[in-house]
């Protein structure tokens, strides 16, 4: 039986067969440090920009880590890229595929979605005093189950062809999350982003902004770098789209 081997994430654990959302739940609670609320199905799971996160019964791993440390402001986008960064470097030795990252925060293979987060800050001043991390992993989800996004969205069984064992992951995304925190001030995101960045050297176009260009990497603070008919220009808003064009 495998063993959770942390110092604080997840020793206080809440676990729901089914609930609306981990995210509103721990946000609407006030949890200790290193809380995990993991839930087998979310009837409203959430995702960015108001969308939704299909959250299909006993087949991904839906739940939220709550941060209750004081950050400065200057750190979110640090803080939000480190999460993927880090589950990607829990699982990527389970796999064959290669798994890439579209900032800020998706995690990708073969050009499809298996991973989300969204990450909820509360904020005071210029101190960042509680995150709650919500991270949704698609494992041994079937196509059927994306409906109409399934050209989009993707499960790690469906690119890797077999069943994992959802616990032993979950187990070492909550280590790798912990020993990525824990070093926090000395990692360089930027270099490690950098390396399995999504579409990187190809031209994209940021939705919204209306800025076109190629993608030619991230910044220190990790904003990503676009070459574009003006310059370089360095986008950092967490809640912009990337398309590639
Ligand atoms: C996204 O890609 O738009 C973010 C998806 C985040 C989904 C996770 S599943 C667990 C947690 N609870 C939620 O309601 N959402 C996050």
């Amino acid at each position: 039986k495998r063993a959770l081997k942390t110092g604080y994430i997840g020793k206080n654990y809440i676990f729901f067969d089914q609930i609306d959302s981990t995210n509103m739940y721990a946000k609407s609670n006030d949890l200790p440090d290193g809380t995990v609320v993991l839930a087998e199905n979310q009837t409203k799971g959430k995702g960015r920009k108001g969308r939704r996160w299909i959250s299909s019964k006993g087949k991904g791993l839906y739940f939220s880590i709550v941060i209750k440390r004081n950050y400065p402001l200057n750190d979110l986008m640090k803080l939000s890229l480190l999460f993927p960064y880090a589950v990607k470097e829990a699982i990527k030795d389970y796999l064959e595929n290669q798994i890439k990252i579209k900032w800020p925060n998706d995690l990708y293979i073969n050009n499809r979605k298996f991973a989300g987060f969204l990450i909820e800050t509360e904020i005071e001043g210029n101190e960042i005093n509680r995150i709650i991390a919500g991270i949704g992993i698609n494992i041994n989800n079937e196509p059927e189950e994306f409906g109409d996004i399934k050209d989009t969205a993707t499960s790690l069984k469906i690119e890797e062809g077999k069943t994992f064992c959802r616990k032993e992951l979950f187990c070492r995304v909550l280590e790798t999350i912990e020993k990525s925190l824990d070093k926090f001030s000395s990692l360089d995101l930027t270099d490690e982003i950098e390396k399995d960045l999504l579409w990187k050297g190809e031209n994209i176009r940021i939705l919204d902004e209306g800025i076109e260009g190629r993608l030619i990497g991230l910044d220190r603070s990790g904003g990503l770098k676009v070459l574009t008919e003006k310059g370089v220009l360095t986008v950092y808003s967490g809640d912009i789209s990337v398309r590639k064009i």
